[in-house]
């Protein structure tokens, strides 16, 4: 299978990554990772992807000190010297400038722990919970200028329980997480597939 070569854009942990580690394992699955990609070369991330026999790279933004485009620059090289076609943000918790988000618009996918249009930005657990919501979720989005405001391609809900502390919350939406990204990308693939405007674009 022509699979599309893929970036995970990462800044900790990588639990997102790994599950799209998972499924790119599968021979059936449109995609392949090209490249690990970290602001913060402590990511714990880094060391599960080269575990995994993965192409990792860390651009440590605090060498770029008021330089945001600069950073970027460096994170868009990198992208395009490994080939790939799209980016996937997996909890990098850096906002992009318009440059970043520009050059990769309409490949560059994003997941964030509630139901879009509700909660962008931090703290999303805390916020369902101070408003009483009775139901919480994750997005996966297309990136656009705005933060969390891209197009959404699918999501996930959970229900908030009572007694739900934000960890416990939290703890419910990640495992939708590690099943909702996987599966929104591979669709994204598939209906890129069929845009004549993409084709071209998605593999080598
Ligand atoms: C995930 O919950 C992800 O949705 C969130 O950060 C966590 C990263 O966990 N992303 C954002 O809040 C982006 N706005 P992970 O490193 O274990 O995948």
């Amino acid at each position: 299978m022509n699979k599309t070569p893929i970036a995970v854009l990462i800044s900790g942990r990588g639990s997102n990554m790994n599950a799209l580690i998972e499924a790119c394992a599968r021979s059936e699955y449109p995609a392949r990772i090209a490249l690990v990609l970290s602001n913060n070369p402590d990511a714990a991330g880094l060391e599960t992807a080269r575990q995994a026999g993965l192409a990792t790279l860390a651009i440590d933004h605090r060498l770029f000190p008021k330089d945001r485009t600069g950073h970027e620059k460096a994170i868009d090289e990198a992208l395009t010297r490994a080939g790939v076609k799209v980016v996937c943000l997996a909890g990098y918790m850096r906002v992009l400038t318009p440059y970043l988000v520009g050059r990769w618009s309409g490949h560059m996918l994003n997941i964030h722990p509630s139901l879009l249009p509700l909660y962008p930005g931090l703290d999303t657990h805390e916020r369902a919970l101070a408003a009483g919501d009775s139901r919480h979720g994750c997005t996966v989005h297309l990136v656009t200028d705005g933060v969390d405001e891209g197009p959404i391609l699918q999501q996930a809900e959970v229900p908030v329980l009572s007694g739900d502390t934000a960890d416990s919350l939290a703890k419910r939406v990640l495992e939708q997480e590690h099943q909702l990204y996987p599966a929104a990308l591979a669709a994204f693939l598939s209906f890129c597939g069929w845009l004549p405007c993409c084709k071209r674009k998605m593999t080598h």
